[in-house]
């Protein structure tokens, strides 16, 4: 089985005054987990450590433990900026290919995850005339093609329609990959399909648990239901 498991973890990027993350102990095994909290509290820099970019990317100091074992595909919130090829199909050949397939596995690995994240249509459309909803199907499509056993994403509502949200809410219970890692604070749509809420303040862990015993910090938009007692 696939986890990530932080004991103790602290980290800064080069330019930060103080500790960003601040002593976060955490754990994710087969579950969905949010991570919520306001902005600034640490929610894309904890996705960062947890998916072993960080230290990579940004440099900085990490101090604590990160333990990751499982391959860990993540989707950024500027998800559009990483989509690097002119096509969805030359976006997925290129993965693909980087992962010693044959031609043939190649095409057929694409027809399963366009099939699977409904972005058939658009294969041979350009990404840059594409919306941001289908341009976000085709950074997830980007990812499943690493073929995670732990996918994260950032914030994956902040660009899409509240339509849109639900059809993605579909989507990401449909994925079949075990640990799916959000960070968001729009609790309201993710509420049917999470097993567990991090919440997060200034960096640190402040609760872990079921989405009705999070404390109901302002800042976090709850499901109607949780809202009307
Ligand atoms: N690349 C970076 N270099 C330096 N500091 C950064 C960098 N990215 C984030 N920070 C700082 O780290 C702190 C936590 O930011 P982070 O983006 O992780 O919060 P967040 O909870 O994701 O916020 P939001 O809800 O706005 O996305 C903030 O003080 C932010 O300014
Ligand atoms: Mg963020």
């Amino acid at each position: 089985m696939a986890f990530i498991e932080l004991k103790e973890v602290f980290y800064r990027y080069p330019e930060s005054e103080e500790w960003v993350l601040k002593g976060v102990n955490l754990s994710v095994g087969s579950e969905r987990v949010v991570i919520t909290g306001r902005t600034g509290s640490g929610k894309t820099t904890l996705l960062r450590v947890m998916s072993g970019v960080a230290l990579k990317v940004y440099g900085g100091e990490l101090r604590g433990e990160v333990l990751i074992d499982g391959r860990v595909a993540y989707v950024p919130q500027e998800f559009d900026l990483y989509i690097l090829m002119p096509t969805p199909r030359e976006e997925l050949t290129y993965i693909l290919s980087a992962q010693n397939l044959g031609l043939n596995d190649v095409e057929v690995r694409i027809r399963e995850i366009s099939e699977l994240l409904g972005i058939k249509e658009l294969l041979d459309r350009r990404v840059v005339k594409l919306s941001m909803g289908e341009r976000q199907r085709v950074a997830i499509a980007s990812a499943i093609a690493l073929n995670p056993e732990i996918l994260m994403l950032d914030e994956p509502f902040a660009h899409i329609d509240p339509k849109g949200a639900v059809d993605l809410v579909r989507l990401l219970s449909n994925l079949g990959v075990s640990t799916l890692v959000i960070s968001e604070h729009k609790l309201r749509y993710l509420a049917n399909i999470i097993d567990r809420v991090v919440v997060l303040r200034d960096g640190t862990v402040v609760y872990s648990g079921s989405l009705e015993g999070a404390p109901k910090d302002p800042d976090i938009e709850w499901p109607l239901s949780m809202l009307r007692w």
